[in-house]
């Protein structure tokens, strides 16, 4: 064990199992993160931290937890996603897991939906473009729409057109959409943690986007609108992309 290597073992070594100290540890030898810095969310299946580039540039790191996740979800995700094999063994497949994300993240990007860009991934850490005010000493994600909602017409039709182009031309359907998992940074909404989403051709995709478009009418609804889930899916899957 190097020096580095050890102070970084210390420091995280309550926080993280020893594969993942190790996929963190290679993410700084690759030059990707100098190291990480304070979390952003602490959570039960995730931890998301911020990291300094060696230039000085802040991102985001997502980190799937190997041991906490609930292993029993995923393996029915991964099932539906006839891009992957579902592995044998729990770490193998949270390794997957995040690397899906990472694929529905680049994808996504590609195609123009607005999403965080993913930058790298080692095993269960995903590193990614950081949303929010990124240069004090204390970063702030940007809040998410759940708190954040002044404007809900503007709002919609951005979440409509983003996930419009998801379905269409990326060909993946959201699987967790919500108004938790979307950002608000500066009248600009950001579809975050793709992690559950699945290609468009898989036979279960129908009855996630109908979820997901639940959750975006019940919640912009209570703010006033009309949306009706039929109409709003049909609109997603067949209306022209702007
Ligand atoms: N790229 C990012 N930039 C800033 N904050 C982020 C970013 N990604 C996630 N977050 C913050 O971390 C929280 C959890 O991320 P998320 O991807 O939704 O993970 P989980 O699977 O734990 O829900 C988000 O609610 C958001 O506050
Ligand atoms: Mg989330």
């Amino acid at each position: 064990m190097m020096k580095e290597d050890k102070k970084l073992f210390t420091v995280y070594k309550d926080v993280f199992d020893t594969g993942t100290i190790k996929a963190v540890w290679k993410l700084i030898t690759e030059n990707h993160i100098e190291g990480l810095e304070s979390p952003i969310k602490i959570g039960k299946e995730s931890n998301i931290f911020s990291a300094l580039t060696k230039k000085n540039k802040r991102i985001a790191v997502k980190i799937h937890r190997i041991l906490a996740s609930d292993f029993f979800t995923i393996a029915k995700y991964l099932a539906m996603d006839t891009r992957f094999r579902v592995p044998g063994g729990r770490r193998k497949l949270i390794i997957m897991w995040a690397m899906r994300e990472f694929k529905n993240l680049q994808k996504a990007k590609k195609e123009g939906v607005s999403v965080p860009e993913p930058i790298a991934i080692e095993e269960n850490a995903l590193v990614m473009q950081f949303i929010g005010e990124k240069f004090p000493k204390m970063p702030q994600p940007a809040p998410l729409l759940k708190d954040s909602c002044d404007k809900p017409e503007e709002y919609y039709a951005q979440v409509l057109q983003n996930l419009k182009i998801l379905y269409q031309k990326a060909k993946i359907v959201h699987g967790d959409l919500s108004e938790f998992n979307m950002l608000n940074w500066k009248g600009k909404i950001i579809i975050i943690d793709l992690s559950h989403s699945i290609p468009v051709l898989s036979a279960e995709s129908n009855t996630l986007l109908e979820r997901d478009v639940v959750n975006v009418c019940r919640f912009f609804n209570k703010k006033g609108l009309k949306l009706n889930v039929q109409e709003v899916m049909k609109e997603i899957k067949t209306g022209a992309i702007k």
